[in-house]
């Protein structure tokens, strides 16, 4: 018996649903919990899941943030004015405190504050590091990118990795110990299930061989 599907077509396809498909299909997406500094020195905390890493020479990381009510969110405003952010890995530990981040706090008001989560300096980048994440990772932005009429997609040149002595052993990263968390669509977060371990098929790039990148 033949599978059933249904097609919709993007062309002139609301926002919504637009948003509610992606978010949907697009899963499980690694959630990078993100501290700014704005101009009046409030560090701002905030995650997103539009996420992931674009580019390993030098490395970088790409976030897309969405526009609220035709003004930038403050982590987008703090990441223009500034250049510069930290992308702290969000974890099973320190999911609650993550999630309540993401809430509408006034411009003024600093999460990091308000929420009693507690902060490390950064050594290049000037906004700090939060402590309860296992793998912080100070970045510059490298280029803003305008997508379509609500995204902005901010890519960010990581310039000091930080990573808690609990999941690296100085060559590798302990996915299974960093226990990351993930977004899925709606209200949902997973975390990693089963894993699966086959012998990489693909040749690495030379200057990375034998370091096990799935590049
Ligand atoms: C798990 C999670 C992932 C999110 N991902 C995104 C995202 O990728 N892009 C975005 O614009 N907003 C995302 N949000 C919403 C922002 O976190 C939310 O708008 C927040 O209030 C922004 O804070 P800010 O104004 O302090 O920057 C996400 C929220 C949650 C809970």
């Amino acid at each position: 018996m033949s599978e059933r599907f249904t097609t919709i077509t993007a062309d002139g396809m609301d926002t919504a649903t637009a948003y509610r498909l992606l978010c949907g299909v697009v899963v499980p997406r690694p959630i990078a919990w993100i501290t700014t500094l704005g101009a009046d020195g409030v560090v701002n905390a905030a995650p997103f899941s539009s996420y992931n890493y674009v580019a390993h020479s030098p490395p970088m990381l790409a976030v897309n943030i969405g526009s609220r009510n035709g003004t930038l969110k403050d982590t987008a405003r703090n990441i223009v004015l500034s250049g510069e952010f930290v992308v702290n890995v969000a974890t099973e530990s320190n999911m609650e405190l993550m999630h309540q981040t993401s809430a509408e706090f006034a411009s003024d008001t600093s999460e990091a504050q308000a929420l009693d989560i507690a902060l490390l300096p950064s050594t290049v980048v000037r906004p700090p590091r939060i402590a309860i994440s296992p793998v912080q990772m100070e970045c510059k932005l490298h280029q803003a990118v305008q997508l379509g009429r609500l995204n902005t997609l901010y890519i960010g040149e990581v310039v000091a990795f930080h990573l808690s002595d609990a999941v690296y052993d100085g060559r590798h990263v302990d996915s299974t110990r960093l226990r990351p968390i993930a977004r899925l669509g709606g209200p949902h977060y997973a975390a990693l299930g089963e894993i699966f371990t086959r012998p990489i098929l693909q040749t690495p790039p030379a200057s990375v061989a034998n370091a096990g990148t799935e590049s």
